[in-house]
């Protein structure tokens, strides 16, 4: 397999280094600069969406997080109310099922026990029609569902998903365009925020050149037992990706929180031994994130603060390092962040001599309860 992973040392490694080719392959014959593309979605797709009034997202691990970051896009785009759920829990709870709510499974094998049940039990809830969005053609989820859009990620090898996530996020990208364009989204800001989505190979690309940089930083966590991820709106789920990928294959434990919910709780876990990660791309929150770190520095934390290029974070951070990178624009930072919390979690996780792609316990596909 040493040939496979080419010069890298892990697949996870490769990985992450082929987002933008596998992203640019998801985003291939589906989006122009006009546009998404007519029934990217199957025979009937757009037709289909036009009716959606609402959406249930259900998933795992980390394809749950991509469907997260996709509630804040479809309804601040699209305006249609989105609720996101751990499939595990959906399947055994009486959801209240809205008319015209459209059921969407994100999964990248398609196997899923969890997942292919609570699409199974979709089927006796009154939806609207069921979306797959999945990285295998060939899987139950894709075979089961009405509508599908692939990720073209190709094999993902690592436990740790990495490609795969990238991938959900931009084919979920195009899903909020296209549910955005067809409820009137100003013509302008549809134009903006395709430009945006077809850059995002680029701006993954550029995030990638970060590592030198992130592998400096990792020494910094390797003698941790514990570390605190931040982020607001869109970030917070990127936030909980960077805590679910640091505990996967590190074993540090970390824990993601929404920013201003740290001074109702984990504030009180902060002293010079709890390095703190914040996610922090420009935009209207950033204010309200600065006063967050604020307090984590007032108590003596290390604070390691991946910001937006544009974003000015005054103060120099006493213990702690700020590190710049462009987002990208508002919409597709989300994706371009996650870049660094994977290659944080993965060079942490080397240092630490871990079995990065088969972390003890995990499997890359759960097809049993
Ligand atoms: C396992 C994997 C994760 C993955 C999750 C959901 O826990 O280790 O990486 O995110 O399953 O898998 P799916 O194939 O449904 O996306």
């Amino acid at each position: 397999d040493a040939v496979e992973r080419g010069e890298y040392r892990h697949y996870m490694q490769k990985e992450i280094f082929e987002q933008p080719r596998a992203v640019a392959d998801t985003l291939e014959a589906r989006i122009s600069p006009n546009g998404v593309l007519p029934n990217i979605f199957g025979v009937g797709g757009d037709e289909l969406l036009a009716k959606v009034k609402g959406l249930h997202i259900i998933a795992c691990g980390t394809s749950y997080h991509a469907g997260l970051v996709a509630k804040y896009w479809i309804e601040e785009y699209a305006r249609l109310p989105v609720n996101v759920e751990v499939a595990s829990e959906y399947r055994y709870r009486e959801a209240v099922v809205p008319d015209g709510t459209l059921f969407v499974a994100i999964s990248q094998s398609g196997e899923t026990a969890d997942t292919l049940a609570a699409m199974r039990e979709s089927r006796r809830r009154g939806y609207l029609g069921t979306l797959a969005i999945c990285n295998v053609p060939e899987s139950s989820v894709v075979r089961e569902a009405d509508l599908k859009l692939m990720t073209r990620a190709g094999p993902e090898i690592g436990v740790a998903s990495t490609k795969a996530f990238t991938t959900q996020l931009a084919a979920l990208g195009l899903l909020t365009l296209q549910l955005a364009h067809q409820r009137g989204l100003d013509g302008a800001r549809y134009a903006d925020l395709t430009a945006q989505l077809l850059h995002m190979p680029s701006m993954i690309e550029k995030a990638l050149e970060l590592e030198p940089r992130i592998i400096e930083l990792s020494e910094r966590l390797i003698h941790r037992q514990h570390a605190l991820f931040l982020g607001r709106g869109a970030q917070h789920p990127v936030a909980m990706e960077g805590a679910l990928k640091l505990k996967e294959i590190s074993y540090i434990h970390a824990e993601a929180y929404a920013a201003g919910e740290l001074k109702h709780g984990p504030l009180a876990l902060v002293d010079e031994d709890m390095p703190v990660i914040a996610v922090a791309p420009n935009g209207p929150l950033l204010d309200k994130l600065k006063s967050n770190l604020q307090e984590v520095r007032a108590r003596g934390g290390e604070l390691l603060v991946f910001a937006d290029g544009e974003a000015s974070m005054d103060g120099n951070a006493s213990r702690g390092v700020i590190l710049r990178m462009d987002g990208g624009g508002d919409f597709i930072a989300p994706a371009v962040f996650t870049v660094p919390m994977q290659l944080l979690a993965y060079h942490v996780a080397v240092l630490r001599g871990t079995d990065v792609d088969q972390p003890r316990n995990l499997a890359k596909s759960v097809t049993v309860e």
